[in-house]
């Protein structure tokens, strides 16, 4: 049983997962966190499920080693790919994972027309068909993969010229049709929140997921009385890409400076310090 001291780990294919560890450490400043982002093989999104799994149950292995006593998949992608096959594999360790926030925005829409931004693997999983069916209702709901900008992000191009076409033409036609909402169902897109917001107006709502994934962190924490108590939390940060690239865009991204190392991939399903 790993104590309360012990780091909850944290993953995504590459920068994205850092808009849920803002919110992390915003919420929970005393846990310790480690990251991983997977550089090398970012972009998950076109990629087939099976190989995002792999990829997936290589890097909780390696979380796991490090301690981890919950593990965060900060990636709307690989849970949609990999959440299922993850809890089979692992019983006994407790996830997190990220759900397209559909039920809010049907909650609080009121011209009925919903934009959701997100991968193509977000859009054909079952996760994204269950939240539909569950919550969509009669609401319309509008979506776009925004080919691209996950790249664009991973560059820490958040507001060039690139950037705000593919996401003009992503929102503009949704925009004609009515939309007042936008759910961003990609971990990287929060990073963009205020392009997102240029283009649309401040009547349109943008729901990033990221403050209720950590709360839902800290929830799942304190009822199994894992929260830890003492002060002063640490993040320790891994990267299978380059470190010194991903170490420049924390203090834009994350607001933190920090040390990243490197890990390497053997084969798709384990990590390595090299
Ligand atoms: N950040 C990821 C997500 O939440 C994935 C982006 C990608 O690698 O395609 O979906």
């Amino acid at each position: 049983m790993p104590d309360s001291t012990n780091p909850i780990g944290v993953f995504d294919s590459g920068v994205g997962g850092l808009s849920v560890l803002r919110a992390m450490r915003a919420l929970m400043p005393s846990e310790n966190i480690v990251f991983f982002g997977d550089q090398a093989h970012v972009p998950y999104g076109p990629r087939e499920m099976s190989q995002i799994r792999d990829f997936s149950a290589g890097i909780t292995r390696f979380l796991l080693d490090e301690g981890a006593k919950l593990i965060v998949v900060a990636c709307n992608t690989a849970s949609a790919a990999a959440l299922t096959h993850l809890r089979e594999t692992f019983p006994q360790v407790k996830f997190v994972g990220m759900e397209p926030a559909v039920k809010p925005a049907a909650e609080t829409t009121r011209t009925g027309v919903v934009g959701v931004l997100a991968t193509p693997t977000t859009f054909q999983g079952a996760l994204y068909a269950s939240v539909v069916e569950r919550f969509a209702g009669e609401v319309t709901l509008l979506t776009n993969t925004c080919d691209g900008l996950v790249q664009q992000i991973e560059r820490g191009d958040l507001d060039g010229a690139r950037t705000r076409e593919i996401l003009e033409s992503a929102l503009h036609p949704m925009l004609e049709k009515n939309i007042d909402t936008v759910v961003l169902a990609c971990t990287h897109f929060p990073f963009v929140i205020p392009l997102i917001e240029q283009i649309v107006g401040r009547d349109v709502r943008v729901i990033d997921p990221a403050p209720s994934v950590a709360k839902q962190a800290q929830r799942l924490l304190d009822a199994g009385g894992g929260l830890n108590l003492s002060a002063g939390g640490k993040v320790q940060m891994f990267t299978s890409g380059e470190a010194a690239k991903v170490e420049s865009l924390l203090p834009k991204l994350l607001g933190e400076t920090g040390a990243v190392s490197r890990l390497e991939w053997d084969g798709e399903t384990r990590l390595f310090r090299p």
